[in-house]
């Protein structure tokens, strides 16, 4: 694993672009692996800016996002759904088709798991997974003890994850209990990964990280096994290592 200190946020995202950029650019099609959640935010942002300063254009990319809320509709603004939509999708000239969120409302969850599973093998995997990290160590919604092998899946939220996520929604009620996400067996095949941490509340997550076993305990440890990560974190995020 590579890791790149930044000074804060902004250069975090910065730098993250600069990269995303330089790969959409530089590749006909190709195929990006998306994050939700605050830390991807800025990212997004500088994405939009760079589309409308400098023109790159999002036709030959395909997207596959890591997890969507059980329960939640396309519409509902908690959605990763409109999340990617408001953030990112509207703003840039990607086809919605190439654009793909696993749905948290299919009939059949077991079957909608398999089919985002087959879609992402079928566009020939991913080349960029960008990746947040949570405080236990879950990347994607892949909670502690997610096996190593798992693919597309359902998960119970665990209730850390749902209090980190519950400043999104008007009570803590209201925090979807179950989602949808790409296992970790479907992240490890992404043939590059750039994980992003930013501030204080992601310490002892990187500390982790760098200094534990490799365990499904800890989701995150995997990607010491993976040829081609990349960190960006910020000195907030990186005081305790
Ligand atoms: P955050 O979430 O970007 O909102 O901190 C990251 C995660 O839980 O994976």
């Amino acid at each position: 694993m590579r890791i790149i200190e930044v000074s804060d946020y902004k250069q975090m995202s910065e730098k993250a672009a600069q990269h995303v950029i330089g790969k959409v650019r530089s590749l006909d099609c190709m195929t990006l692996g998306l994050a939700t959640g605050g830390t991807p935010q800025g990212l997004y942002g500088e994405l939009i800016e760079d589309h409308h300063v400098n023109g790159t254009s999002y036709k030959g990319v395909k997207t596959f996002n890591l997890d969507e809320y059980i329960g939640l509709s396309k519409k509902d603004p908690n959605s990763y759904f409109q999340y990617m939509y408001t953030n990112l999708f509207s703003h840039i000239d990607i086809s919605p088709d190439n654009t793909h969120i696993p749905s948290g409302t299919a009939a059949d969850l077991g079957e909608e798991c398999d089919r985002y599973e087959n879609m992402m093998e079928e566009a020939g995997g991913i080349d960029l997974q960008i990746l947040g990290i949570g405080a236990n160590g879950h990347i994607g919604f892949n909670e502690p003890g997610t096996s190593f092998q798992s693919g597309t899946h359902i998960v119970e939220l665990t209730p850390s994850t749902r209090e980190a996520n519950a400043r999104y929604f008007s009570s803590l009620e209201e925090v979807p209990r179950k989602a949808i996400t790409m296992g970790i067996s479907s992240i490890m095949k992404s043939r590059e990964i750039l994980l992003l941490a930013s501030g204080k509340s992601k310490q002892e997550a990187l500390k982790k990280l760098m200094e534990n076993e490799v365990s499904e305990h800890f989701p995150a440890s995997i990607l010491k096994e993976h040829p081609n990560v990349t960190i960006i974190a910020d000195t907030d995020a990186l005081k305790l290592i």
